[in-house]
């Protein structure tokens, strides 16, 4: 398995560190448009291998895209961060060209490779990818989901006073402040709803701050997060690549699915070796519908700034 991540900034790199600590793939290419930084990141980490267990190669390229020859997955992460203060949607402007000059370059060297997008505004940049690239739709894949629902698990445990391993919840939507839909109603704790632990009030501070995860860590840290969003792809990749069947909410391409379509958002998905095998339709209530829609609303406005 040959994974390529484009971008070595630092939810780049995080990506490349976790994919080789979970040690599934066999080789690992960092690919940066700055002279030598993914090269230096590569570096860094292979002299990582020996104190953390792993036998991943991973090498760095400055824009050399036949250095990521044959990819089985690759993942965009190229483009500008969000500053403090701004939204993912502001990033549209500069992020889309890159992003779309990216894919192909990434798919003139690797033909049958699976997509996974991560520059924001995320669902409109995977949007652009399916329009620029006109790849079948197992094949691109936006990360948002399985970080939104990362950090509903964190503010879940956090409210429940429990452990992680005790909850369980999924975050549906636009990757937005916004947009997000942290399904509140179907999370549990070791099978038990959350309604049984919280109150109304304590529930409601667990949606809203799982909604500004981002935009909270961007305040602190000056900058976008990377631990997380690195952690939450290198689980995607595992799955395509070990072929695991996992459910994650991820970006995907809708075609009547949740009542919408020509327009990729955050739904259940399962991924397998061929990317996204199966949408899946849960049933929401007429509150978590009306939310799903108002997101997509959101993120058509986005999609509309394109030029594809
Ligand atoms: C986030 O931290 C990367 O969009 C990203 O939410």
């Amino acid at each position: 398995m040959k994974v390529t991540v484009v971008g070595a900034g630092a939810v780049g790199a995080s990506c490349a560190e976790y994919i080789a600590m979970k040690n599934f793939a066999s080789e690992v290419v960092l690919l940066d448009i700055k002279e030598g930084y993914a090269e230096g990141k590569a570096m860094d980490l292979m002299q990582t291998a020996s104190l953390n267990g792993f036998d991943t190669k991973i090498t760095g390229s400055t824009n050399d895209y036949s250095k990521t020859a044959n990819s089985d997955v690759v993942v965009i992460t190229s483009g500008i961060p969000r500053k403090p203060g701004m939204t993912r949607e502001e990033l549209i402007g500069i992020n889309a060209g890159i992003v779309k000059a990216v894919a192909t370059n990434l798919l003139e060297h690797s033909p049958n490779t699976i997509i996974i997008v991560v520059s924001n505004p995320m669902d409109t940049m995977t949007y652009l990818v399916h329009k620029s690239t006109g790849l079948p739709k197992n094949r691109i894949i936006g990360m948002g989901g399985a970080l939104d629902s990362a950090r509903f698990k964190y503010r879940l445990a956090e409210a429940l006073g429990a452990p992680i391993s005790d909850v369980d919840g999924m975050v549906i939507g636009g990757h937005s402040d916004v947009g997000m839909v942290p399904l509140i109603g179907h999370a549990t704790r070791n099978s038990v709803k959350v309604s049984e632990f919280l109150s109304d009030e304590q529930m409601s501070w667990v949606v809203e701050e799982t909604k500004v995860g981002g935009a909270t860590l961007t305040k602190l840290l000056g900058t976008s997060a990377w631990y997380a969003p690195g952690a939450a792809v290198s689980s995607m990749v595992q799955a395509i690549a070990c072929d695991q069947k996992k459910m994650f909410p991820c970006s995907t391409m809708l075609d009547g699915e949740y009542g919408l379509s020509d327009i990729c958002i955050g739904a259940p998905v399962i991924l397998g070796k061929d990317g996204i095998e199966k949408i899946v339709e849960i049933e929401l209530s007429d509150a978590e519908k009306a939310k799903m829609q108002e997101s997509a609303e959101g993120v058509k406005k986005t999609n509309a700034l394109l030029q594809v």
